[in-house]
């Protein structure tokens, strides 16, 4: 970490906060590629998470994205997204850009957030992509691997679908061109437990670095960091992200 400091952190004009799956994970949200637990395990998150596997098995897809969704609602924000939200407290502009699907960033007070593979919370028809609104509670804490058949659109009786952005799927338009926006215009970015394996959105830390961005990866093993202004901090990020707060307030 040697050249990054608070100091950084506290004088930049404008900070991104670049998430992933690891930001939730001490909220209890498995991450994405975490061995999946339980009856999941035999299915590879990726090959649930695309339109032909909602097409072939709706039950299924929509079962796994509902146990999901029941793990998010029944989660709190950690001390990792309420340090985030309290960062934007303390310097001149901050924007959230977020892989995760959770809401877990608004609730912890964050504002204005760049979903960039969408949200659980937000289904539409998969036919006549018409939004339909899912009860705040799902059926009893689907048990992971149980098939659930998905509702139908009130509209056309199509099959809803998640509102989550699926394999070989383009990401939401303006999500997307405020984030690249955001990473050539910062000053400092730190990016937030994610692997950075799954592109267009892995770009967004480089993207910010060939701006002339600090970019400080947080997660739990050191990053390979190459030249200059890139930076890892190994640790938590509900532990890490505290600590750089306090330091940001001069505590
Ligand atoms: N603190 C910091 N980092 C953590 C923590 C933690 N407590 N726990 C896990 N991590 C790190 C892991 O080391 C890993 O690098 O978070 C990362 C999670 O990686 P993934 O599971 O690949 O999640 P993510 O990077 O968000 O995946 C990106 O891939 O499949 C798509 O749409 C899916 O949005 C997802 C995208």
């Amino acid at each position: 970490m040697s050249g990054f400091a608070a100091c950084d952190l506290r004088d930049a004009g404008h900070v991104v906060v670049f998430t992933g799956a690891g930001v939730s994970a001490e909220s209890g949200i498995p991450t994405f590629r975490d061995a999946l637990t339980g009856l999941w395990a035999r299915y590879d998150p990726a090959a649930l998470a695309t339109a032909e596997a909602f097409e072939r098995d709706p039950a299924l897809v929509w079962g796994w994205y509902e146990w999901r969704r029941a793990k998010v609602l029944s989660a709190a924000p950690n001390a990792a997204h309420q340090a985030i939200a309290e960062l934007a407290q303390r310097v001149p502009k901050l924007t959230v850009v977020t892989q995760n699907v959770d809401d877990l960033h608004e609730r912890a007070g964050s504002q204005d957030v760049l979903h960039l593979h969408g949200s659980l919370h937000a289904s539409r028809c998969f036919d006549c992509a018409q939004p339909h609104e899912l009860p705040l509670l799902v059926p009893e804490h689907p048990e992971a691997g149980q098939r659930i058949e998905p509702p139908l659109c009130r509209h056309c009786h199509g099959m809803v679908r998640p509102g989550v952005v699926w394999f070989g799927e383009s990401l939401p338009e303006l999500a997307w061109e405020r984030a690249l926006e955001a990473a050539r215009s910062c000053d400092l970015l730190l990016s937030v437990g994610t692997s950075g394996l799954v592109q267009p959105a892995a770009e967004i830390p480089r993207i910010a670095l060939r701006h002339g961005a600090q970019v400080v990866h947080i997660n739990l093993q050191p990053e390979p960091v190459n030249g200059i202004r890139e930076y890892t901090l190994a640790g938590r990020a509900a532990q890490v992200l505290p600590t750089l707060l306090a330091q940001v307030s001069g505590q």
